[in-house]
């Protein structure tokens, strides 16, 4: 979603803002733009397309000089992606950026037009800057918090008044926005890593606060237009973090990072063989009484959900519902204070992801979090937490957090069953042992890239594909099928093996590709019976399975082998083939890997 950025200091400002939003690329965007006071007056660029386009509309025309201004990626809601939508948006005095959705934008749309204004673009942020103009009166603090006061929804801005040269002011309400602090200079962003290369101090704003950014330092304030002190904080990624250290593109980096991030994930929870999560604030005698869990997530993070559904299912004996999250928050959930609802996010910003949070407390119900990003919204607001630590993911298609986020599942799995007696203490330490040794097989895999890329140059003239599996390896198939789909922009969807005869089977055509997961020893059977059907009608098969299963060829045309580890902890690595697959799939076909059309990061919006 869209991306803020904002420099005071003494660096070329231009130069500052483009290199900040170029790491907030990741997000999604469609246009960019930047204001930067020079000689005393804003001055912007804007421009639909990459930050590539902008820095070539600023080359032909004039590239703003200053040290002290706001910059943009824009995904686009209100009106299409076009120049005139694109961020910054001004009136008289005022100009901003803005992240979110202002809810009320019409009714305030169409105050302002009766008062004469007059507005170029389809935005609601145009609104914001028109409101912020009306009642400015000198006072642009004063100003800000009476335009805060008037607007609906979920946000955050920054905001530079021509009157008050070289200074930023920021606006958090819901939206993530952080300032840094380094010496002589500041910064305001949506996220850390747009400015690791210069500093790693921030605060992080909260709701209803407005930071004031200038030579003299910066201050934060409340809508009592009273000064707050807050802790500075310290970010703990490195700036590599954000940089594709040799790798061709993010998303390959974070799927090799997949052994690290699974190992520092799991490594602190686990003492004397046991998953121990005491440090997160959840107890074996916690997890004790629950009736019901649901699990609400979405995308990639809903399909981790599925993996610990089966697992939990399975191991603990206690019911699991996995729920979209914007399907969860408006079909009245029968959740009660008996009921543990867990809710999975990388970003911890994801807006349904929050919502549906906040009403499953509401419904009294405890709220467990499993988030990636350090002191994100659902972080905060959970009443049970453990962070995954796969450290950031840039790449818009997630591979790594997912990886995270099935370990902890796991973790979770096996607390519960220990809580609720179903395993023994010997049975759980061989589980959490199987889980320890994940990495190594997953390294393993990694070697195995050029079956992938055979794999994915067969894939590559598909107008359609399907992935099928039955019960684990249905949830493998349904972020299999994501993955393809989110970055090849080829047809796929997921099905049960089982179910496929009961209509989607009439699609398969004459070399229709169909990935089949069959990793359950206790369901190969019935897979491969599956297989057989499909492949009687034409399919061309792939089939990701163990590698010592031998098959004859009129079952696949193609076998990615795994190693032959128990069932149970197969989609921590069978998930590794499908990563790559997609990923090969999309390189070959010339797309944009990391920054795949019209999806976002993080998803602020509904
Ligand atoms: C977006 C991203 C997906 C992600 C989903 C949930 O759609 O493109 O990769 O799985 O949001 O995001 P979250 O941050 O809540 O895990």
């Amino acid at each position: 979603m869209c991306g803020i950025v904002g420099y005071v200091g003494r660096r070329d400002c231009t130069d500052v803002l483009i290199d900040a939003l170029s790491k907030l690329e990741y997000r999604g965007y469609d246009s960019a733009g930047i204001a930067v006071f020079e000689n005393g007056s804003i001055k912007v660029a804007k421009s639909k397309g990459r930050l590539a386009d902008l820095e070539k509309k600023m080359d032909e025309e004039e590239r703003p000089l200053g040290n002290a201004g706001i910059g943009h990626t824009r995904w686009a809601t209100h009106g299409e992606p076009s120049d005139v939508n694109s961020h910054p948006h001004s009136g008289e005095r005022v100009t901003i950026v803005h992240n979110g959705i202002i809810e009320n934008y019409k009714i305030l749309k169409e105050f302002l037009v009766s008062q004469g204004r007059q507005f170029r673009s389809e935005t609601d942020t145009e609104v914001v800057a028109q409101l912020l103009d009306y009642y400015y009166d000198g006072n642009p603090l004063d100003t800000i918090i009476k335009v805060m006061h008037e607007l609906e929804g979920s946000f955050a801005l920054g905001i530079v008044f021509a009157d008050f040269c070289d200074t930023v002011y920021a606006v958090r309400c819901e939206s993530p926005l952080i300032v840094g602090v380094g010496s002589d200079e500041s910064f305001i962003a949506s996220d850390v890593p747009a400015i690791l290369k210069y500093t790693k101090d921030y605060y992080l704003l909260e709701h209803n606060e407005i930071a004031v950014l200038n030579n003299d330092g910066v201050k934060i304030f409340n809508l009592h237009k009273k000064e707050i002190e807050k802790e500075l904080k310290t970010a703990d990624w490195d700036m590599d973090a954000a940089e594709k250290g040799g790798y061709e593109h993010f998303m390959l980096k974070e799927i090799y990072e997949q052994p690290t991030a699974v190992r520092t994930t799991i490594t602190p929870r686990i003492s004397d063989g046991l998953p121990n999560l005491e440090e997160c604030g959840i107890t074996y005698d916690k997890l004790r009484n629950f009736e019901n869990i649901y699990v609400v997530a979405c995308g990639t993070a809903m399909h981790a959900g599925m993996v610990g559904k089966y697992i939990i299912e399975k191991l603990a004996r206690i019911p699991v519902t996995v729920d979209i999250a914007s399907e969860f928050r408006y079909r009245d959930p029968l959740v009660t204070d008996r009921d543990l609802v867990i809710i999975i996010s990388q970003s911890g910003e994801t807006a349904d992801s929050l919502a549906a949070m906040r009403l499953a407390k509401n419904l009294g119900a405890q709220t467990l979090a499993i988030v990636n990003a350090k002191g994100s919204s659902i972080a905060r607001e959970a009443d049970m937490l453990i962070y995954t630590h796969a450290g950031p993911e840039i790449a818009v298609a997630s591979t790594k957090a997912y990886m995270v986020q099935i370990s902890v599942m796991y973790l979770l799995a096996f607390e519960l069953a220990l809580a609720a007696g179903k395993i023994s203490e010997d049975e759980c330490r061989r589980l959490t042992g199987l889980l320890q040794q994940t990495p190594e097989y997953i390294s393993d895999l990694l070697e195995k890239k050029e079956a992938a890329q055979y794999i994915a140059s067969s894939l590559i003239t598909a107008d359609s594909l399907l992935y099928i599996g039955r019960g684990l390896d249905y949830a493998l198939s349904m972020e299999g099928s994501l993955k393809l789909k989110e970055i090849s922009y080829i047809h796929s969807e997921s099905y049960a093996a089982g179910e496929l005869k009961h209509g989607t089977i009439s699609l398969i055509s004459d070399g229709m590709p169909v990935i089949a997961v069959a990793t359950q020893t206790a369901l190969l059977e019935k897979t491969i019976s599956n297989i057989k059907e499909v492949k009687a009608r034409g399919a061309k098969v792939v089939m990701v399975c163990r590698d010592s299963y031998e098959f004859e060829n009129d079952i696949a045309d193609y076998k990615f082998g795994l190693p032959d580890i128990d069932d149970i902890i197969m989609p921590m690595i069978a998930v590794v083939p499908l990563q790559l697959i997609a990923y090969y799939t999309s390189v070959l076909k010339g797309n944009d890997v990391d920054k795949p059309r019209n999806l976002a990061k993080s998803v602020t919006v509904e």
